[in-house]
């Protein structure tokens, strides 16, 4: 038996990781959404769990425009750090968990998810970003192992809101049963409100980003009977990441305690969200391992 002890909901935004990589978490023009990290992170350095597992999408730099799954998982020994064009981030690379991925990858498949599968991947700001949110100074190597799944959000047709998040539920009892594990963090990535090109580039959308952030906590069914259309009316053509929100979501028990959210605009074009959640049962939640 393993345990889904927290779930992080976090944007990816590339200019927060190149803040964080050129130490302006100070700067005026950064300390604001910073600040609203502060506490999170805290929180998170007294809960390391044995392994993470972060739900993502690249943005054409691993994996090639050309072939891109609907649903993927990595199942690598370690993945690179992707050159996005201007040299790689200063920060390590990600040692994988590849017995948890084959445990996972079966579990899904058998319960109908037909997962494609990475054995080689470099990952991108999509998954790079996530973990500086969470981990900003990581020194020689990240604070525990990582799993990428991966989730076509660039390419039409995305996969609808609802199938993300029955993919959540799988993917918590895929965790649930396993025997090699025993505390198992979710991020979910991506978002919130943004569109980076087109007639309505730099659209954001403070008033559904905000309604996203309780309806992730209270109702997730909400968010999971929009439609794709929906999510890019209302959070632009990028905003539709926030579906991969939704597969940390159903991976999280139906009743979760809020630790602390976060909401800043602009972080480059883009609102800025975070959310953690707290997945014990009230009688441990104070816990810190
Ligand atoms: C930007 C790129 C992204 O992939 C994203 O999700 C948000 C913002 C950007 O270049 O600003
Ligand atoms: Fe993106």
């Amino acid at each position: 038996m393993s345990e889904v002890v927290w779930g992080l909901g976090t944007s990816h935004v590339p200019s927060i990781g190149a803040a964080i990589d050129r130490g302006l978490d100070a700067d005026p023009r950064w300390e604001p959404l910073f600040e609203g990290y502060r506490p999170a992170r805290q929180w998170l350095a007294e809960r390391t769990p044995d392994v993470a597992i972060l739900v993502y999408n690249d943005h054409a730099n691993g994996v090639d425009l050309d072939i891109v799954p609907t649903f993927a998982i990595g199942a690598a020994e370690r993945y690179q750090v992707a050159d996005e064009g201007f040299g790689r981030r200063p920060v390590p690379d990600i040692e994988g968990d590849p017995d948890l991925s084959f445990h996972l990858l079966q579990s899904l498949v058998d319960d109908g998810f037909d997962m494609t599968v990475f054995s080689e991947l470099d990952v991108d700001h999509g998954f790079t970003v996530p973990l500086s949110v969470w981990t900003p100074e990581p020194g020689e190597s990240w604070p525990c192992r990582v799993i990428p799944i991966l989730v076509n959000v660039i390419r039409y047709p995305q996969p609808t809101a609802a199938r993300c998040y029955a993919l959540g539920k799988a993917l918590g009892r895929a965790i649930a049963s396993y025997d090699g594990a025993k505390t198992v963090g979710v991020l979910g990535t991506g978002g919130m409100s943004h569109q980076l090109a087109g007639a309505r580039a730099g659209f954001v959308n403070p008033a559904f980003d905000r309604m996203f952030l309780d309806a992730i906590e209270n109702d997730p069914e909400k968010l999971a009977a929009l439609s794709r259309e929906d999510y890019i009316r209302e959070a632009g053509s990028e905003g539709i990441e926030l579906i991969m929100w939704l597969i940390m979501r159903g991976a999280l028990n139906e009743r979760i305690r809020k630790v602390h959210s976060a909401y800043h605009v602009p972080a480059s074009n883009t609102a800025a969200g975070l959310a953690l959640f707290d997945n014990r049962p009230a009688d441990r939640a104070d816990q810190t391992s």
